[in-house]
């Protein structure tokens, strides 16, 4: 019975044929009735257990939809590559629980009656009283079953048989999560004997639009179809007189309404034309960008099991950070979410349900393409999950290419899977990152003819130049790129520079949209149910779990945290990174104008289709150390793709601050995404240096004494400061304010950080040369008072256990009113085996009632020399607790770039430390780099009792190698010479 059940030509039985989505109505109603709500349910371990389905005892009950590991049933399991199970196809693993779900419902007494199931995993058999209807895999997809000759009584009682897994799981191996269940909706349709079942509709730009449709049941005469129009108006004839099209920055929906045999049937649609000719990718003849972000349906608390609401808030939130296109990684989505991009705007790259990721682990050939890609005998099964998924969206106008699937290498199977696109709808490409493989295993550049679009995912830069030089003439898309996992992505900007430089690259999509975790509570059980999660740490000893935390094998430890937002759906910093790259309206070259004085700038238009006038306005401020110098609204009236030349204003140079313009472009009105006045983008223009180095008055007249130099400890004074030197380590041990001791323990040098996710490779190499206990150990010092300054020279070394010595260092300090001016000269040591430092600097720990922050650097929030664009040259307050970023698993965060001055104060008093240099980086957080180190959840990390102040000569670069390229060269920390000077008093400036 199993072989046959389990076997991959097997994809269902008695299943309707696949057809486009929509749900009747009558009039405004829907004539279905939802099967959501509670079922009785039954789980067993085996399905050896329950193979009588009617001696089967309900002595639970669990909501549908869900999933059923969200509340207590079977195992939760994150894996990525690897199956969650034994290969042993076409069979299964026989270790397979199964839940079995029940439930009773009042027969609507119909000439038709159909039940559709929007999506269980894994595969599951439906019963009616007693009967066998059907079954169905492909977990993601629609399944349609006729119940009509099932359904006699006035009460029929459905039995639904779901097994954990399938020979699907096989070609179901996403990285995520993996849940199972009754997890999208279930309803019954009442419906005429003869009815319209499916329909085609076909638009052309000149306002054409033909249905294609068929009966189910022999006709009974015409439909009545007519068109509904963006403005409401209903028109009897189909075809449009100068239609509106449709793009993703202008959702001109229209809706044909189909009425037949007392059933209404509405379905949006749009004019939207889409052509790859000499490798432009265009719609409605204009070439586009697609700046986009792959989605999965996840959910703390939910799972798959995505609310409506949920889906809204995704989009919304793709909408208010610029993206205008996603991809629906690696299955088809809820499908109204795929309506609701059809509302808001957003192009769809739609995949279907088949990744067969985990082949690549099972046989030392490195191309596994021959167990399931290229063996016949999975065929069937992806033409299936192909057919169903364009069956179901072919009328909508968001969807701008079909994919293949995701990671199943690339075999004769995709070449049928686009077979069948092409010949059911040759108006959209396909797209299939796969047909690269050839590539990748045997140095073939040659990509399949069955993919219309070429794509790749996390290639570096110089990859996709060449990529973009080749002679193909298919356009090309990075299906994911800039690995969005913990701080980071750094290096965003380099894409789209070269994106917006060739018209052969087509943009890409951001991996990916949210954090997945699973919400906890104190006793660690899932935090299932319909209770909303919309706190940033959720209370109650509520907390974030990954793989590797529900002590399942395999698992892929915190790989699945990876989201430009929190599973909350709070934004990461990486999200506001994106925003702006993604921003309407950017400089020609971004990034370049924060760093060069021009006295003009190019404002471009990024919209391929619309003004920016029409929605943003844009305020330039000039700023100079936190003062409004000039404020100044810009005329944004650009056509799309051009640009418009701004004179910038000419200002004398401060003494003390930079002056900045900052270009800000804000909503004019609510819109359906965003606030009036809430910023679009923003970018910022430098307009003159500073004459001074220094951000303040210098003060003499304090005479700073030597007390002592004796032993370990140097000792100095200055007025109401004591300071105490450690001649070993080089660094201020000690330091009195008042007789007051303001520092928690020594300062010291580190070249640590907590290492982030994108840090996940090169720490083992950081690691092996003992990188996080490196210190600098002073073997000689001198010290001597002269003309009103005490100075004091450390000469030693950085060094770690067992390893050569990385750097030869000096640091000086001068004492005097001013404060501690240090000076630190370093040269790296040609033995040592270091490639590059995590970081270059001195954590200063500090009692922990200094907690206000006051600075200017970039900000207001963290950034890094590749990930900054989010941040912007100002001055800014805010409070230690707030400069820590919270990220899942905790990681190096919170730090400035471009610092001029830092000063950390103790609430309601004037006691406060000060940094002052030219252009220095800086954090000030709760917890020191080491102590941040190797906690696994945010929740572990100790209580704080300090202020750990680092000052940093440089921070390495954060890239986005924990899936994308390594970091480029030009960003590591591998200075051969090191000069670094910042100035430290025990006051605020
Ligand atoms: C890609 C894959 C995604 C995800 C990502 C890493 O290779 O397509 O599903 O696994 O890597 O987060
Ligand atoms: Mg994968």
């Amino acid at each position: 019975m199993y072989s046959q059940l389990f076997s991959p030509q097997n994809v269902g039985l008695n299943r309707c044929s696949p057809r486009c989505y929509y749900v009747p109505r009558h009039g405004d109603e829907p004539v279905s009735v939802s099967l959501n709500g509670k079922w009785q349910f039954a789980y067993f371990d085996t399905p050896l257990e329950c193979q009588d389905i009617n001696a089967v005892k309900f002595d639970r009950e669990i909501p549908v939809p869900s999933c059923w590991q969200l509340y207590g049933y079977g195992q939760l399991m994150y894996t990525n590559v690897n199956y969650p199970v034994p290969y042993l196809a076409p069979s299964v693993t026989p270790d397979n629980p199964v839940g079995i779900y029940k439930r009773k419902v009042k027969n609507p007494r119909s000439e038709r009656l159909y039940i559709v199931f929007e999506g269980v995993a894994s595969l599951f058999e439906l019963y009616c009283d007693g009967r066998f209807v059907g079954m169905s895999k492909g977990s993601r997809l629609q399944a349609e079953f006729d119940l009509t000759q099932y359904a006699i009584y006035d009460e029929i009682e459905l039995v639904v048989k779901v097994y954990t897994y399938s020979d699907a799981t096989y070609i179901e191996d996403q990285d995520c999560l993996r849940y199972n269940g009754i997890f999208r909706d279930v309803y019954l349709l009442p419906r005429p004997k003869s009815h319209i079942r499916d329909f085609f509709i076909h638009t052309d730009l000149t306002g054409k639009v033909e249905v294609d449709y068929d009966y189910a049941g022999a006709s009974e005469g015409r439909p009545m179809m007519s068109v509904i129009h963006p403005d409401g108006t209903e028109s009897e004839t189909l075809s449009v007189e100068d239609p509106q099209p449709w793009t993703a920055e202008t959702p001109n929906l229209y809706c044909l309404h189909i009425n037949y045999n007392g059933e209404d049937i509405y379905k949006n649609f749009g004019f939207r034309e889409i052509t790859t000719d000499n490798a432009v990718f265009k719609i409605n003849g204009s070439p586009i960008k697609l700046r986009g972000v792959n989605h999965h349906d996840t959910h703390p608390t939910r799972g798959y099991a995505v609310t409506a609401e949920d889906d809204e808030r995704d989009v919304k939130l793709m909408k208010n950070n610029n993206m205008n296109c996603v991809r629906t990684s690696h299955y088809p989505p809820n499908p109204r979410f795929i309506e609701l991009c059809d509302r808001y705007g957003l192009y769809v790259v739609a995949e279907t349900d088949i990744e067969a990721h985990g082949t690549e682990r099972l046989v030392v050939d490195k191309d596994p393409s021959f167990l399931i890609a290229g063996n016949p005998e999975w065929q069937n099964a992806f033409v299936d999950r192909m057919s169903r998924l364009v069956e179901m969206h072919k009328n909508s106008p968001s969807v701008i290419m079909w994919s293949l699937g995701n990671e199943t290498h690339f075999g004769e199977n995709h070449v049928k899977a686009a077979d069948y696109c092409h010949r059911r709808d040759p108006s959209r490409p396909v797209h299939y990152e796969g047909s690269t493989v050839p590539f990748r295993y045997r140095n073939d550049r040659t990509i399949n003819k069955c993919v219309d679009v070429r794509s790749r995912m996390y290639p570096g830069i110089g990859m996709m130049e060449e990529d973009a030089n080749d002679a193909d003439c298919r356009p090309f898309f990075l299906c994911e790129y800039l690995h969005a996992m913990g701080l980071g992505p750094g290096g965003a900007i380099d894409y789209w520079n070269l994106i917006y430089s060739k018209d052969v690259l087509c943009g890409g999509c951001v991996w990916e949209w949210a954090d997945h975790a699973v919400l906890l509570d104190r006793d660690n059980k899932p935090v299932n149910g319909l209770k909303g999660v919309d706190d940033r740490c959720p209370g109650d000893g509520m907390h974030y779990a990954y793989g590797g935390d529900f002590g399942e094998v395999p698992n892929d430890d915190v790989f699945c945290v990876d989201g430009l937002n929190y599973p909350d759906r709070k934004y990461h910093t990486g999200l506001r990174t994106i925003r702006n790259i993604y921003s309407p309206v950017t400089f020609r070259k971004m990034g370049d104008a924060t760093d060069i004085q021009h006295s003009t700038i190019a404002l471009v238009n990024r919209l391929d289709f619309t003004n920016p006038k029409d929605m943003l306005r844009c305020e330039m401020r000039v700023m100079c150390g936190g003062k409004l110098l000039q404020k100044t609204n810009i005329d944004i009236d650009i056509k799309p793709h051009c640009e418009k030349v701004i004179m910038l204003p000419q200002f004398k140079p401060d003494k003390y601050f930079p002056i900045y313009a900052d270009f800000d472009f804000m909503y004019k009105e609510d819109n359906a995404f965003a606030k009036k006045n809430e910023t679009a983008g923003m970018w910022q223009v430098l307009i003159a240096k500073p004459l001074s180095d220094l951000p303040f008055e210098e003060i003499h007249g304090t005479m700073p004494r030597l007390l002592s130099k004796e032993g370990r400890y140097v000792y100095v004074e200055c007025g109401d400061v004591a300071y105490a030197f450690d001649k070993l380590t080089g660094m201020l041990a000690q330091a009195e304010k008042n007789g007051k001791e303001v520092l928690e323990s020594p300062a010291y040098f580190t070249d640590w950080r907590a290492p982030t996710d994108n840090d996940r490779n090169v720490r083992v190499r950081w690691e092996e040369q003992y990188l996080r206990y490196a210190r600098f150990l002073a073997d000689d010092f001198n010290a001597f008072e002269s003309r009103g300054s005490v100075y004091l020279t450390f000469s030693g070394h950085v060094v770690t256990p067992v390893r050569m010595p990385i750097y030869e260092v000096k640091i000086s300090y001068i004492i005097n009113g001013n404060g501690m001016f240090a000076k630190v000269i370093g040269e790296k040591d040609d033995r040592t085996l270091v490639e590059h430092l995590p970081r270059f600097g001195f954590c200063y720990p500090l009692k922990k009632e200094y907690s206000e922050l006051r600075y200017f650097a970039k900000g207001p929030l963290e950034n890094y020399v590749d990930f900054d664009v989010h941040a912007h040259y100002g001055l800014f307050t805010s409070t230690v607790e707030q400069q820590y970023e919270p990220y899942i698993r905790p990681q190096e965060c919170g730090n400035h770039t471009g610092a001029r001055f830092v000063t950390v104060s103790v609430p309601e008093s004037d006691t406060a430390v000060t940094v002052c240099g030219s252009g220095f980086e800086f954090s000030a957080l709760p917890w020191t780099p080491e102590e941040m180190t190797d906690v696994r959840h945010r929740e572990e990390l100790p209580a704080s009792d300090k202020t750990a102040l680092l000052i940093n000569y440089k921070v390495g670069g954060i890239g986005s190698n924990s899936c994308g390229p390594r970091l480029p060269d030009e960003l590591k920390l591998n200075d051969k010479h090191v000069e670094f000077a910042y100035l430290l008093r025990f006051s605020a400036i």
